[in-house]
């Protein structure tokens, strides 16, 4: 069965509390089962990874680089995060860039993107329903047939892997049930 990968950058794990106000209050939790919603309609099961550090995302890029796909918030390494750039120079799945706020509304530090410019499509300002979109957008996008990376070389999960179930009443409720 296919998995596709959902990556959060720094800070993003204390989603639900952090900055409410930009953020909104959806957690990350909620975030995981959205997405695991999402990609069961192609029958995907996703595996969720989140670290503050780079060398830790780029390790989890490497680990899943036989997924289908992957949505992945870098935070803001999106601004000078040239490891984990390279990084995603070298995953073969196609993967969207999700940013929650609309960072060109933000400060304008945060108006470059050194990793946007890799990825399939990027989805910013739509709260954690960007996720959701970032989601379903893959499993429009990718051939039934795909095989992407190197399979045979990837290494097993880390323990700091998430594998996510599908929502359950409250995550629906904060981000809507699929049509
Ligand atoms: C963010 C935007 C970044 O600029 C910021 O550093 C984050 C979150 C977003 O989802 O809006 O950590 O990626």
């Amino acid at each position: 069965m296919s998995r596709i990968l959902l990556l959060n950058g720094p800070n993003l794990g204390t989603l639900g509390t952090r900055q409410p106000e930009i953020y909104g209050t959806t957690t990350l939790a909620e975030i995981e089962a959205a997405v695991a919603e999402e990609a069961a309609v192609r029958d995907w099961k996703v595996v969720s990874a989140q670290h503050n550090g780079e060398g830790e995302l780029i390790d989890a890029l490497q680990r899943h680089g036989d997924v289908a796909g992957a949505v992945v918030n870098p935070g803001a390494l999106m601004i000078a995060g040239w490891g984990l750039r390279d990084a995603l120079a070298d995953f073969g799945p196609p993967w969207i860039e999700v940013h929650l706020s609309n960072v060109w509304a933000r400060e304008s530090f945060r108006h470059t993107s050194v990793t946007a410019p890799l990825a399939a499509g990027v989805v910013m300002g739509m709260g954690a329903l960007g996720y959701r979109v970032a989601a379903r957008s893959l499993t429009l996008l990718v051939p039934a047939d795909h095989t992407f990376g190197h399979p045979d070389n990837s290494p097993a999960d880390s323990p700091s892997d998430r594998p996510c179930d599908r929502p359950d009443d409250k995550a629906q409720a904060v981000l809507g049930p699929t049509p």
